[in-house]
């Protein structure tokens, strides 16, 4: 992925953006062998030999934030022992590792993040966080108002009562029920049992929205990478919770392995 070099020598940790763009205007920064003066150069960081005052820059793989609205009848993991269709099937042009923030069923569409930034992914992921995620469900019957009330306030699953959500009614049918429903926990197949639990089965389920995010327009089985604004966002989230919480960033302390298991386990 190509970014700008201004950028490529900040992320290095050499220099502000700013002042990286004065070294490049002085004739300090080589790119391939060759001195570049044009800031609006692009290089790839992991391809490009970028030198400043003749010395190499290690090469920092860009942060990656991707926005995938997964379809029915792929997996949400990057691949399957059993060969179905996995998420990595739609990420073809991605050229980084990257990973999926939790995970969404084989029947269940919409928003997913991925990114190679693996204490991010696996800070918001943390229950400690509880980063809303919204579904738009379709379920089977009328929910009465009481019914409604209770997944508010938390219904006893097998593996205890759920937090509060909030649920909206968002369309009238007859037969069916279409209901926006916000949790702020990530169990397996939350918002099926909660459902289930009231007596009104899912039958379709699309996540819309995911903390600062939202699915917006993109068709199933298209991705894009998100706006400088949303991985700001996404960046605040963090920043906001732990400063609340007065927390020295507990998730950075875990190693990069570490980061990486804890989001093949999902959450
Ligand atoms: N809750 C579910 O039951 N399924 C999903 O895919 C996501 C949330």
């Amino acid at each position: 992925m190509e970014v700008r070099l201004q950028k490529v020598i900040a992320d290095a940790g050499l220099a502000s953006r700013r002042k990286a763009e004065a070294m490049i205007a002085q004739g300090r920064v080589c790119v391939n062998g060759r001195i570049v003066r044009e800031l609006g150069t692009r290089v790839d960081p992991l391809k490009d030999h970028v030198k400043v005052d003749g010395r190499h820059l290690k090469p920092v793989p860009p942060q990656v934030f991707l926005l995938l609205n997964k379809p029915k009848g792929y997996l949400s993991s990057l691949s399957d022992p059993a060969g179905r269709p996995t998420i990595s099937d739609l990420l073809g042009g991605v050229g980084l590792r990257v990973f999926p923030v939790g995970r969404l069923d084989f029947d269940s569409e919409g928003l997913m993040l991925l990114t190679n930034q693996g204490e991010l992914a696996q800070a918001l992921l943390h229950p400690r966080y509880h980063v809303p995620k919204t579904y738009l469900i379709k379920v089977k019957g009328i929910l009465s108002d009481e019914e409604i009330t209770s997944l508010e306030r938390g219904v006893v699953l097998r593996d205890g009562r759920t937090g509060p959500a909030m649920v909206k009614k968002v369309r009238k049918a007859t037969e069916n029920s279409w209901l926006e429903i916000t949790i702020y926990e990530g169990r397996k197949h939350q918002v099926k049992r909660m459902l289930e639990a009231v007596g009104h089965p899912v039958l379709k389920l699309t996540r819309v929205r995911f903390g600062p995010l939202a699915l917006g327009d993109l068709a199933p089985g298209e991705y894009r990478y998100l706006t400088n604004r949303e991985a700001n966002a996404l960046r605040a989230v963090l920043k906001r919770v732990e400063s609340q919480a007065g927390l020295a960033s507990p998730p950075s302390r875990l190693t990069p392995h570490a980061s990486r298991a804890a989001l093949r386990r999902g959450a």
